[in-house]
């Protein structure tokens, strides 16, 4: 499938992927395609950081390949690894047999049959729908000595297996990398890419998007929901709802054939929403109330 040519056409086929995907946003995706960049996204929880990747690549008919991070993670467990018991298995086999020929033995353990692809690797092979969409998720949660060898791996799209030779991929892959910014990534990885800080939507966008993932929601509740999220948003709370979590209460109120946001309903739904008990505690009863007169106030015609 073609690269998009402007950033109408990516905001349009985001669309059609059901991702709401404003102009700015719109702007480094066309851009990060258009000159081969990475694009690094940050933002709060839960508001389509990863979701995009998804987008992009059903967009663009790409495979996607996912690299979650997480403390810890090495190159072992993102570029490849040797098969170890299979290597173990054809090893005891060998000597059953009696006496095979050791060097055939030690360049059949290290090749193709025994190597285990791991995200990395396979992003860097070719694909026949072209290169694939590589999602580095949550880098922040990795440590500073991974940053930098993703650096090297990022910069010329190639690695050497010692036993294999150097692999490089044909073509670069589309490559997303996303932070929760529960630390800073380092300057010299962010230099390598395209930056979108990904900000709640504002009003009309979040209900673009609550219409697009719920259609069968009516429109004065989708407008009461978003209204009253975007109001918790500004209170002083631990954990402020993402897009995510208006989805999922939404998805909540229509199980319960909800037709109007009241304050009883609200109390019973709140975990939809919040996650923390202080949250939920500080927010329960008459903070509800008063957000959901005010979410209704704002929404009156006129
Ligand atoms: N612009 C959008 N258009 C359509 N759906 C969206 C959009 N933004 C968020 N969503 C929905 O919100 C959900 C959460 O998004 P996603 O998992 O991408 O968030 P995230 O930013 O990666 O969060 P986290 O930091 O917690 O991983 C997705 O399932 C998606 O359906
Ligand atoms: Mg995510």
């Amino acid at each position: 499938m073609q690269t998009p040519a402007t950033i109408d056409e990516v905001q349009a086929r985001l669309g059609e992927q059901g991702y709401v995907c404003g102009r700015a946003l719109a702007t480094v995706v066309f851009l990060s395609l258009r000159l081969g960049r990475p694009l690094f996204l940050e933002g709060e929880a839960g508001v389509g950081k990863t979701e995009i990747a998804k987008a992009l690549a059903s967009m663009l008919g790409r495979r996607l390949i996912r690299l979650q991070c997480y403390e810890g993670l090495d190159a072992s467990s993102a570029v490849y690894e040797w098969n170890f018991p299979a290597q173990m298995i054809a090893i005891r086999t060998a000597e059953a047999q009696g006496g095979a020929d050791r060097g055939a033995l030690q360049q059949e353990l290290f090749g193709p049959d025994f190597l285990v692809e791991r995200p990395l690797l396979q992003a860097m092979r070719p694909d026949e729908n072209g290169a694939p969409v590589l999602l580095i998720d949550e880098i922040d949660r990795t440590d500073e000595p991974f940053e930098a060898f993703l650096l090297e791996a990022l910069s010329d799209f190639q690695v050497t297996i010692p036993e294999l030779g150097t692999i490089k991929a044909p073509e670069p892959p589309v490559v997303i990398l996303t932070s929760n910014r529960t630390r800073e990534v380092h300057d010299a990885l962010k230099r390598r890419c395209l930056y979108h800080w990904v900000d709640y939507p504002d009003f009309a966008r979040e209900v673009e998007i609550l219409h697009a993932r719920e259609p069968a929601l009516a429109d004065r509740l989708s407008h009461e929901i978003v209204a009253f999220v975007q109001g918790l948003r500004t209170e002083d709370i631990f954990k402020k709802p993402g897009v995510a979590e208006t989805i999922d209460w939404a998805k909540c109120l229509l199980a319960l054939d909800v037709v109007d946001l009241s304050p009883e309903v609200i109390s019973d739904t709140l975990g939809a929403i919040l996650k923390y008990q202080d949250d939920i505690a500080k927010i329960q009863g008459s903070g509800a109330a008063k957000l959901l007169r005010e979410a209704q106030a704002g929404l009156e015609p006129g």
